[in-house]
Order: C-alpha cells, then sequence, then structure tokens
C-alpha cells in the first residue's frame, strides 16, 4: 500500500505545520498564486482572496535583498530547489525576516506544474542568535547578571552570573518562574508590565540566595530593538 491509498487526507497536515504553504503557477517569470495555507494567512495577515492570481512579489519591499531573489529566480529556471532568507513584509506593512524554500511540482511525466514554497518567519531566531554573539564577546564572567528574554518571556540568553543564580540550564526557562524574577507583588507586576509593553525599567528587591543569603538586586531591563 503505498501513502496515496490510505483513508488519510494529507490536507489535515497542512492545517497542522507552522510553516505557511504557497502553490504557484509553473510561470518562472511571472509565478502567481493558486493556494495558500490557513498559516500563510496567519504568518502574513493577507486571506487566500487577497493573494490568488496575485504574485509572491506582494510580501517584498524595500529591504528585500535583490542578490536573493536573483538566485531565486535562477533556480525556478532550471527547475532546481531553491532556499533563502529575506525581509518579507505582512498585510500590515511590518517586516520580518523569511526563511522559505520552493521546490517544483512535477506531473507524473516530471513536467513542472506548479511551485510551492515553504516559508517561516525567523525575526526572533535570528536576532536572539546575534545578541547572543554580541553578549558572549562583550561580557565579563562575573556580575552583573544578565538574561535576555524572547517574546515568551523565556530565557534566551543567560551570561555565567545569571547562570549562578539560576542553575545549570535556564535556557528555555519562563523568566517569572525563576528565581532571579521579584517575588510576588506590585514590583513583579510593574516588571511584567514594562517589559511587555517594551520599556526600560528598573526594580529593585531582595533576592533569598541559598549560598549567600540575601542580597540586594537591581534589576533594569530593555528592550532589544532590532538593527536595520
Ligand atoms: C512558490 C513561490 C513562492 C514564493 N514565495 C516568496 C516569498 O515568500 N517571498 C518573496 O519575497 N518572494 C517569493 N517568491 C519569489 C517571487 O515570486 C519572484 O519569483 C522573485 O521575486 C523573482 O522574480 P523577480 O526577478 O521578478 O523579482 C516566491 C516564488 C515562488 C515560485
Amino acid at each position: 500500500m503505498t501513502w496515496r491509498r490510505t483513508n488519510f487526507d494529507p490536507c489535515r497536515v497542512l492545517d497542522a505545520a507552522r510553516e505557511s504553504f504557497l502553490v504557484t503557477t509553473a510561470d518562472v517569470d511571472h509565478p502567481t498564486i493558486v493556494w495558500a495555507s490557513p498559516t500563510f494567512t496567519t504568518l502574513t495577515g493577507y486571506e487566500l482572496a487577497d493573494v490568488v492570481g496575485k504574485s509572491p512579489k506582494l510580501l517584498q519591499g524595500p529591504r528585500t535583498e535583490r542578490a536573493v531573489l536573483d538566485r531565486l529566480h535562477a533556480c525556478l529556471r532550471s527547475g532546481s530547489d531553491f532556499e533563502g532568507e529575506t525581509w518579507n513584509y505582512r498585510k500590515s506593512g511590518e517586516s520580518f525576516l523569511m526563511r522559505w524554500y520552493i521546490v517544483p511540482l512535477r506531473d507524473y511525466e516530471g513536467v513542472i506544474t506548479h511551485f510551492v514554497g515553504v516559508q517561516r518567519d525567523v525575526t526572533i531566531e535570528r536576532v536572539v542568535a546575534r545578541e547572543d554573539q554580541q553578549m558572549r564577546s562583550s561580557l565579563v564572567p562575573h556580575e552583573p547578571a544578565v538574561v535576555v528574554l524572547d517574546r515568551q518571556l523565556r530565557i534566551a540568553i543567560a551570561n555565567p552570573a545569571a547562570g549562578e543564580i539560576l542553575g545549570s540550564n535556564p535556557i528555555g526557562a519562563a523568566f517569572f518562574e525563576t528565581d532571579l524574577a521579584p517575588p510576588d507583588g506590585a514590583t513583579r507586576d510593574e516588571l511584567m508590565r514594562a517589559i511587555v509593553i517594551g520599556r526600560s525599567h528598573t526594580v529593585e528587591y531582595t533576592l533569598e540566595t541559598a549560598s549567600q543569603g540575601p542580597k540586594i538586586l537591581a534589576l533594569a531591563c530593555s528592550p532589544v530593538a532590532l538593527a536595520s
């Protein structure tokens, strides 16, 4: 039995996938969209009806790199797979770093009938990787403790001083559930609010450390902006 003969509907996989899928005509110079998955709408803000019959170029803008598009075009022409990364734009105008690959869909005679693009927003991953590199090269091994949180308020980066307070593997921990976060109360709410709205803020509180007793901690938070 091949997978084609099972009763399972593969469309359900597309609905469940985190990646966004876009199918275009096989016109290599002017591919136009014939279908987009629901995740495409989540990613870009465009409904299916907004994009059918249009070019995927509607996602492009001033920060989209021409060299990447030229490489993509060459891949379409030669019928080979493409994989790349560039800035794209949501319907709202917000830019994001898109990583995507494109593969030709062929019929049983090997003729290309469509192209399919599989897309993913990698903005956060790239920013965290870049900040991680900058932090590693600039941080001193002891005080102060520095952590970088992702948008889910989980620890993406922790320097050794933060590691001493937080334990061996703090990466991925929810910041407000760690020992470094202020204990319950107004201080905690203030800090949480400042982080969520992206405002710089400093709070002071007492941290009970197992080895060194109580320590007064001043915690300064600032949003990390995307470099353009
Ligand atoms: C299946 C498919 C998906 C595509 N998805 C995107 C995309 O998500 N973002 C993007 O900037 N370009 C995307 N493109 C590329 C553009 O449609 C276009 O091919 C590219 O800009 C090269 O054409 P140009 O030389 O006229 O600019 C996609 C193309 C295809 C065939």
